[in-house]
């Protein structure tokens, strides 16, 4: 496991300065060209998640979409898709969230998830954990004791940047991740 963690690590390419000076942009694309560490990447997950009774697998727009499907054909889930506002064409809950400057939000369909079923939420990196946070709201329904709702069993990403403490923002769910950055 360490060393297919350490490929996992080497194959993400750093970028400086993308978007914007001063970020030094995690690039998961040449981890995709590894095939090795791709699948390493999911058989870990997969090796997590298996037996823990696990029906839903949440992927977030976009790059939880690259990551989340193949854990879910593995442990025989379903695939939620979590999207950017506008793009889903059903009847949407929406929760938001807060960026640098300004919000954003994402969006699921209702009926997507039932009441009781147990979820994983994908992504690729946690940074502030807005994301995430927002995501666990969506399945997590407000006013209603978690019991009636969804469980959310845990956040899964590859990347964590652990100096921004985005952890602390999950509450009470736990993060699982392969690669924490510091
Ligand atoms: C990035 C990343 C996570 C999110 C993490 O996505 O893929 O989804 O930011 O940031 P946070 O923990 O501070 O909320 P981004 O919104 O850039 O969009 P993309 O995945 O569609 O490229
Ligand atoms: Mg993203």
């Amino acid at each position: 496991t360490d060393q297919r963690i350490a490929r996992i690590a080497s194959s993400i390419r750093v970028i400086p300065d993308f978007p914007k000076p001063g970020i030094m942009f995690q690039d998961i694309t040449t981890l995709l060209l590894d095939p090795k560490a791709f699948k390493d990447t999911i058989d870990l997950f997969v090796e997590r998640y298996r037996d823990k009774n696990i029906n839903v697998i949440a992927g977030i727009e976009a790059r939880g979409f690259i990551f989340g499907p193949p854990i879910a054909l593995a442990i025989g889930a379903k695939f939620v898709p979590m999207r950017k506002p506008k793009k889903l064409p059903g009847e949407v809950i929406s929760e938001e969230y807060s960026l640098e400057y300004g919000t954003d939000k994402i969006e699921m369909h209702v009926g997507a998830v039932q009441a009781g079923e147990r979820a994983v939420i994908v992504d690729d990196l946690i940074a502030t954990g807005g994301t995430l946070n927002a995501a666990i709201r969506l399945l997590v329904p407000k006013p209603i004791a978690e019991r009636v709702g969804v469980t959310v069993v845990e956040c899964a990403c590859v990347i964590e940047l652990a100096e921004l403490k985005g952890r602390e923002k999950l509450g009470d769910k736990s993060l699982f991740v392969l690669v924490s950055e510091t």
